[in-house]
Formats: C-alpha cells, structure tokens, sequence
C-alpha cells in the first residue's frame, strides 16, 4: 500500500480520569506524554542544542562515526519504520547512510507533522517511498506490509525508551521485533550515564528551557482539561534516583493551594511535588537484558568514549525452530 497520506488513527490526549487519578493519588503524577503540546514540542527542540544537554549531541556524533558499520549490516533495499517523530536530522543521516533504502515508515500521533515531514523527505529522497502511520506507538498499531525484499529496521533513537517504566519499554521492544518481522533489525539509542554531576544539568539547565518545559505542562491541563494551575505557583526540579537510575522531573508546589482540574478539586501542600516524568539511564547490562528478554539478539554496540551513550544494533532472533 503506497499512503500518500497518514492513515487516519486519533490519538486522544491523556483522559481526564487518568490526569486526576495520578493527582489525586498519594505520589502526585501526571503521564509524560503532556509534555509534548506544540509549544512542549517547541522547547523540547531548544533542550536538544543546550549545552548541559549532552544526548542528542553525543548520539549524533555516535551514528556520524557508525553508520557505516550500521549500513553494511542491514544491507540494500531496507525499510525503516521509525515510532515516534521523525525525519529530523538523524532520520536523515540515516537514510543517506543506508544503501538504497527502499521505504520509510514514520510513526506518530501529529498527522500534520507526519503529512509535512513526509513530504520533505520525499523531495530530498525521490526513490524513497514514503507510507506515513497517524497512531500512537506505545498502542499495538498496524503499519502497510513490507513491500521490499531487503530487511526492516527499526529506528528508536533519543533515549526515549527511558522515558518508558520498564515493563512498558519490555511491551514496546517486544511490539518492535514483530513489525520488523523475521529478518528484522534495530537501531536504539539510549543513555546509561549515572553521573549526577552531569546527569542533573541536562534536567535542570541554567537557561531554564527545561523548567519552562515541565512548566507547560500545567499550561496544557489549563487549556485541555479545564485546569486552574498557577504556573508561578509551582517550580521545577530534577532529582537523581540512584537505586532506580533514573532522573525524574518533578514541579514542586510553592505554596499549600487547591487547584481545580476537569472540576475536581486538588489539593497541594507547600513543597508537595507532582512527578512529570522519569527518565531511566538504564545500565547497558539491564538493557542488554531487556533487549535479549523482548526477542532481539544484540549484533552490536557502540559506545561514546565517556561511556554514558550507545547505540545498539540487534536482531530479531532467530525463533525456536526456524533456521
Ligand atoms: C524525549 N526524552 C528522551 C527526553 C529525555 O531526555 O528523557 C525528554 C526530556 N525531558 C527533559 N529533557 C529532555
């Protein structure tokens, strides 16, 4: 099927029920996944060229010096399913790293963003057949049929799977090994630093993009769910768990307040934080595991000399029986 336009799937925001479940519980939480509104979109584009941001600069340094390597193991004609937003630059490195990559298929909730993006990377790549999917990834989601005979790979860059708790990141990277099929591959970026030293800046910049970052999301539940959030009522925070390893964004209410969300009242205590997100780093030995528990068999691994960054390429393995 050659889609010229993203397949029609609605993703709706986060249900009222579940943003006022996660405030009214104990451990006041909200889902990740609010964070990224247009403006959230936006300023999650600035984090990614600060300085204390060391991620999306070291992974592009990390596929710069091994996409050759990466190319040579899928081979021609390849099909790349990317979940999650793509053809920005690393989507672009690599397609023209691949040998005559064959098709591309972007998976994302933002039908105007994939139509936009499809269209770009059409013209900059006129052999590439383009098949965008409107849908949420983290949702079993279908995608067209391989319509080549070179393998599938699937590209999950940015670290974005530590924003997942692990048994969400064990369902996603076994979803993952059954679009790219039997002969499927996956390219993975992830972060495994456990240094606060650096860790907490890149959370906490002295910019404050990513304060403004977390602030927006209180500024989306105005808009989406009739909230009545005072955004200078609450400030930002990153906190280093290292029996967990992860770091987790939190806003911190200011002051004792009641806050109305979806009509609910909420109440807050001075100094009560609501988590926005977490962002495992996990060991490359856990996510070794991971990886070999969800059906990939890890072909290689290449790792940033200060050893906080890799990117991992593996196969689909081989099931119980098959050759
Ligand atoms: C999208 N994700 C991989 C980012 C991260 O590093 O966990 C989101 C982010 N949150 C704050 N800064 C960046």
């Amino acid at each position: 099927m050659r889609a010229s336009r993203p397949t029609a799937q609605v993703i709706p925001d986060a249900e009222p029920d579940d943003v006022v479940a996660g405030l009214l519980a104990p451990h006041k939480r909200l889902p990740c996944r609010l964070l990224y509104d247009a403006r959230g979109a936006e300023l999650f584009e600035q984090i990614c060229t600060l300085p204390e941001y060391y991620p999306t600069r070291v992974e592009k340094a990390l596929l710069r010096a091994h996409l050759p390597a990466v190319a040579t193991a899928v081979g021609a004609g390849a099909r790349i399913i990317e979940p999650g937003s793509g053809a920005g630059e690393k989507t672009r490195m690599l397609l023209t790293a691949l040998e005559r990559p064959a098709v591309y298929v972007p998976i994302d909730v933002s039908a105007a963003q994939l139509a936009a993006n499809a269209d770009a990377l059409r013209a900059e790549f006129p052999r590439l057949a383009v098949h965008p999917v409107c849908g949420d990834y983290t949702q079993a989601i279908d995608v067209p049929d391989a319509d080549t005979a070179g393998r599938t790979l699937v590209f999950f860059p940015g670290s974005t799977i530590g924003n997942f708790e692990p048994d969400e990141a064990r369902r996603f990277l076994a979803r993952f090994a059954v679009l790219a099929g039997p002969r499927g591959q996956l390219l993975l970026g992830a972060d495994s630093n456990a240094d606060p030293a650096s860790l907490v800046p890149a959370y906490h910049d002295a910019a404050g993009v990513t304060a403004a970052f977390d602030l927006n999301i209180l500024a989306h539940l105005n808009r989406s769910h009739a909230a009545t959030f005072d955004l200078g009522a609450f400030t930002h925070r990153a906190v280093w768990d290292a029996a967990r390893a992860r770091i987790e964004m939190h806003l911190v209410s200011t002051r004792a307040q009641q806050v109305e969300v979806a009509g609910h009242p909420i109440a807050f205590a001075a100094g009560e934080p609501i988590v926005t997100e977490h962002c495992y780093k996990h060991p490359a030995p856990v996510l070794a595991g991971l990886l070999a528990e969800t059906g990939w068999t890890v072909r290689e691994v290449f790792t940033e000399a200060a050893g906080r960054m890799r990117l991992w390429l593996a196969d689909v393995a081989a099931a119980p029986g098959r050759a």
